[in-house]
């Protein structure tokens, strides 16, 4: 399962990446906003942090404006998957940019029905938002089964089951359970996932244990 994460802040992807966990970066209009940064350059900067897919969201609505940002966009790094909104202009674009070999994120996807257009429109990812279901008191997981379900009996649906709105460590692991291709989550998320209060007590107990014993190992 790849991790990606959903942030625009280049610190926390700087962090991650030094993990040598991360597989790639989402974001969104609203994480750039709160970024404050200029949007081109955030990204391209972005690319040359990551070795991994960085997804990167179109502004317009409309099909002309649409396909012209992503190939701006596209421009930036054989590594950007223009995000494009699950309308039927961003289908439209994500045909386009996919048939010459630009990776597409549909995003907003909220219906599995929603996620055959995205296979059928030749999408790398389409992203389900399981927090924003659950938030409207939908079980998000549940259409990520659906999902996976669906596209596992079409092999020549080759688009992945990118999980979004990713809200906590369970999601992440009902994802995975599903057999979901990658998750992006918000950089708190993927910090909760290293956690567990009963590591840091055997590990006080491991040093305190070894303290006694007087040695080193690299002396
Ligand atoms: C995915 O690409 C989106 O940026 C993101 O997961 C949305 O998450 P939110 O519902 O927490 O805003």
């Amino acid at each position: 399962m790849k991790f990606f994460v959903d942030t625009a802040d280049l610190q926390e992807i700087r962090d991650l990446a030094a993990t040598g966990l991360l597989d790639g970066v989402t974001t969104n209009p609203s994480l750039v906003a709160k970024a404050g940064r200029n949007f081109l350059e955030l990204v391209a900067e972005i690319c040359q942090v990551v070795d991994g897919p960085v997804s990167a969201e179109v502004a317009a609505t409309d099909f002309p404006t649409m396909l012209a940002e992503g190939q701006k966009l596209a421009a930036i790094s054989p590594r950007i998957a223009v995000k494009v909104p699950l309308t039927p202009a961003g289908l439209k674009v994500c045909k386009h940019l996919s048939a010459n070999g630009t990776m597409v994120n549909v995003t907003l996807c909220f219906s599995a029905a929603q996620a055959i257009l995205a296979a059928k429109a030749g999408a790398a990812f389409v992203s389900p938002f399981v927090g924003r279901l659950d938030d409207v008191g939908t079980d998000g997981m549940a259409l990520i089964a659906d999902i996976c379900q669906i596209y596992s009996r079409y092999p020549s649906f080759t688009t992945e089951v990118l999980v979004a709105s990713v809200r906590h460590p369970m999601h992440l692991v009902a994802a995975a359970k599903l057999g979901a291709h990658v998750a992006t989550m918000p950089p708190s998320v993927i910090r909760l996932l290293f956690g567990h209060p009963l590591t840091d007590k055997g590990l006080a107990q491991f040093v305190a244990d070894w303290q006694k014993t007087g040695q080193a190992i690299l002396s």
